[in-house]
């Protein structure tokens, strides 16, 4: 009847939301019936002509008993009964799935991985694999809630883990929220699930070189990985920290009286040692230390980015040399794929706009149905575009020749996967 919920992403999300339907249903079912029936007999049987109506003496009813007893008894032991198995399933963790340590700190998410690669406010996660999040919180209670994965859990201080276990079955980012009032920028909590294909997440997971970023970009990056975003603004709001913005050369006036000129010290010590410059009128003792969550690198680019804040001039301009370096990691995987269609020279067979050069044009391609030349027919889905790309000649179009050679050693599996995803957008 209604029906609100948000996407369902994981696969346990169908049966919770059928048995959350279902409540909804029966308990709508019901107010309609017993109001509309009180609503109903109030107006038959009201007053009328200054008479009363004289009610008659009615003595119980075994039958009604029983049946308004019985029948109500056995939807809600429908309702549990189905309630606990759903509930099981969630919990039972797969023991081959993946696990990400999830820390809670006021007021930011921190991912942990089994290789050791860590982030702030995003986590990554293949599409169709089993996963678990192990949480605990370093200060106070948090609850940690992915509302298109339908999982939800408290997370706790005091060396309690806590944990929520959920299947992805659809790529996409989702947003998950903390739901358990944590202090002022509670609302500010906020972290990005993010669910990739396999040979995606692969190459995230892996890859922990920090690319070749001009350093106003890479604290930019770390101001949001970090959290800093949730207590300081850059647009000159008030946060719980002092804004971002203009910050840099600006005379701060401290609680103690004493004023300070923002400079790198300024800044290296307020990361650092958060609590002994206190800026007059904000409150002491809600920032950790980073000491030991920055390097100096990082606290320098950082440093690099506010100074971009100060309200008159843009972000720095990417250096032109940043141009040269292409870094694949930073594409999305479609790109990728058009970089290998070119690279690759799958360019000289296979047209983009539909026009026929040796090979079928790449137009419209991804989930395309034809003919094969030994009668038979394909659909173009992953499998058959990675055996024509890797065994071209095993599946030849009708009407085409066997020119292609195979591409077998030349390509890995993770390119394919970008080439598909190249491919998924020519149409
Ligand atoms: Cu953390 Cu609310």
């Amino acid at each position: 009847m209604f029906r609100y919920l948000p996407e369902q992403a994981s696969e346990h999300a169908p049966r919770v939301d059928w048995l959350h339907h279902l409540v909804t249903d029966i308990s709508v079912f019901f107010t309609v019936a017993i109001v509309g029936a009180m609503v109903y007999f109030a107006i038959r049987y009201r007053q009328r002509g200054g008479v009363d109506h004289e009610t008659p003496q009615i003595r119980g009813s075994h039958f009604l008993e029983v049946i308004w007893t019985v029948v109500p008894t056995i939807i809600c032991i429908f309702i549990a009964y189905y309630g606990v198995v759903i509930f099981r399933d969630m919990r039972r963790v797969d023991p081959n799935g993946l696990s990400i340590n999830v820390y809670a700190q006021k007021w930011k998410w921190d991912f942990e991985y089994e290789n050791g690669k860590r982030t702030t406010g995003e986590v990554v996660v293949p599409v169709d694999q089993s996963v678990r999040f192990v949480m605990t919180s370093a200060d106070v209670l948090h609850s940690f809630f992915i509302p298109a994965m339908r999982v939800k859990s408290d997370v706790i201080p005091g060396g309690r883990h806590t944990y929520i276990s959920f299947k992805p079955v659809k790529t996409g980012e989702y947003q998950s929220f903390c739901t358990e009032y944590c202090g002022a920028s509670h609302s500010r909590m906020l972290a990005k699930l993010r669910v990739v294909s396999r040979a995606e997440y692969d190459r995230w997971v892996n890859d922990k070189t920090e690319k070749a970023m001009a350093p106003a970009e890479k604290g930019k990056l770390l101001y949001n990985q970090k959290g800093c975003n949730a207590c300081h603004s850059v647009d000159g709001s008030r946060v719980v920290g002092p804004t971002f913005q203009g910050l840099w050369g600006r005379e701060e006036k401290l609680a103690d009286g004493a004023s300070v000129k923002v400079d790198e010290n300024y800044l290296t010590q307020s990361i650092y040692d958060p609590n002994s410059q206190i800026v007059a009128t904000y409150p002491a003792n809600v920032m950790p230390s980073f000491k030991d969550q920055l390097s100096s690198e990082e606290v320098n680019a950082i440093i690099a980015f506010i100074k971009t804040l100060d309200g008159s001039v843009a972000a720095a301009p990417a250096p032109a040399a940043a141009e040269a370096v292409v870094d694949t990691a930073a594409l999305s995987p479609a790109e990728r794929g058009k970089k290998i269609y070119q690279g690759k020279l799958c360019i000289s067979c296979h047209s983009l706009d539909g026009s026929k050069i040796v090979g079928p044009s790449f137009k419209g391609l991804y989930g395309r149905a034809g003919k094969l030349s030994d009668g038979s027919s394909y659909t173009a889905d992953d499998a058959y575009i990675k055996n024509s790309i890797l065994n071209p000649t095993s599946q030849v179009v009708e009407g085409y020749p066997p020119a292609m050679p195979p591409y077998q050693g030349q390509l890995s599996d993770g390119d394919i996967a970008d080439v598909i995803e190249f491919l998924k957008t020519v149409k």
